[in-house]
């Protein structure tokens, strides 16, 4: 049997522990993060790595809690949530972004890079890390590029190998200006529209097809709902790691350089995750039924958007475009 004493003192070291642990918890700070897609796509990758990288480096004072699947809502609203506070942390596409930073845009531009390496490097050195700096003077705190891949084309018409194919098609694109004016020009009829309304818009046909990289056709089951699949690769699509203003001003130097790694660690696991789905997914979609359409010769689409290039050109400057095209 117990002593008296003895039971006394247990209860003693029960209690001191149960107060530490409850002071511990009350410190704990909720990062609320949002993003588009489910747990399972590249931006789960990027939210779990930067959630393990943050709350590990300040010894549990954070902790994630996330939203996936657009549980906050698009990704305007995910920025107008950071914007205002309410939210701490998100990871966007590169589709409203340059409503808040317009200069953004130029990396929206059609064929402007040659490849993901070449996307990589320019967003990391300084040009990249100069449009990061812009959001700032728009409330919003950007910290890493992240990234989905190449962007293909899916319809439930017909295989698309040329520019002519696109004629008439009601092809979903994000809110962004950039893409809007390519698809126009390339004879489509865009019909930009924000993520969570896509599905249902194509299972009721109200448009015919949508265009994302594999690493979303495939986290987003789209061959459920289309059957045409053609790799065009039309424009790199970026993602961006920000925090809002509101949570970045509350951390000290250390708790910023902190979310500041995490996220890059966060950029880093999305580039991992894409390079992984870029060489399974095709197959994957093609054993889920759906055609896929290789299409090898870009030149036709380029020229057809020659006079989007004027227009782009004339919005972000010559100069800007050829440094980045000519970029190693
Ligand atoms: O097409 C889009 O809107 C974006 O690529 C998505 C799927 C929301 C991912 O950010």
């Amino acid at each position: 049997m117990m002593s008296i004493s003895r039971r006394a003192g247990l209860l003693a070291v029960g209690a001191a522990v149960l107060a530490i642990s409850t002071a511990a918890h009350a410190q704990t700070r909720e990062v609320k993060i949002g993003y588009a897609l489910a747990p399972n796509s590249h931006y789960g990758a990027g939210a779990n790595a930067w959630a393990a990288s943050f709350e590990k480096a300040t010894n549990g004072q954070f902790k994630f809690r996330q939203f996936p699947s657009s549980a906050l809502g698009g990704e305007r609203e995910l920025l107008e949530g950071l914007q205002l506070g309410t939210v701490e942390a998100a990871i966007v596409s590169s589709g409203t972004l340059s409503n808040f930073v317009p200069e953004v845009g130029v990396t929206d531009i059609p064929f402007l890079f040659r490849d993901i390496n070449h996307a990589r490097s320019v967003l990391d050195g300084p040009i990249g890390q100069d449009l990061l700096g812009r959001f700032k003077s728009r409330n919003l705190v950007a910290l890493a590029w992240g990234e989905q891949g190449f962007r293909h084309i899916t319809n439930g018409k017909h295989p698309i190998t040329k520019p002519e194919d696109l004629k008439g098609l009601k092809i979903r694109t994000m809110e962004n200006p950039v893409h809007i004016t390519a698809f126009r020009t390339l004879g489509a009829a865009p019909t930009p529209m924000a993520w969570p309304e896509v599905t249902g818009a194509l299972q009721q046909g109200t448009i015919d097809g949508q265009e994302n990289p594999i690493s979303v056709i495939a986290s987003a089951k789209l061959s459920a709902v289309q059957k045409h699949l053609a790799l065009t690769g039309h424009v790199y699509s970026p993602a961006m790691l920000l925090v809002s203003p509101k949570f970045w001003d509350s951390l000290n130097d250390g708790q910023k350089a902190a979310v500041t790694a995490g996220a890059k660690e966060g950029a880093k696991a999305m580039r991992q995750f894409v390079d992984d789905i870029e060489k399974k997914g095709v197959d994957e979609l093609r054993a889920q039924g759906m055609q896929i359409t290789e299409v090898p010769n870009k030149a036709p689409f380029q020229q057809a958007l020659s006079p989007a290039y004027q227009q782009y050109a004339s919005k972000y400057g010559k100069e800007l475009i050829d440094r980045i095209a000519n970029a190693k």
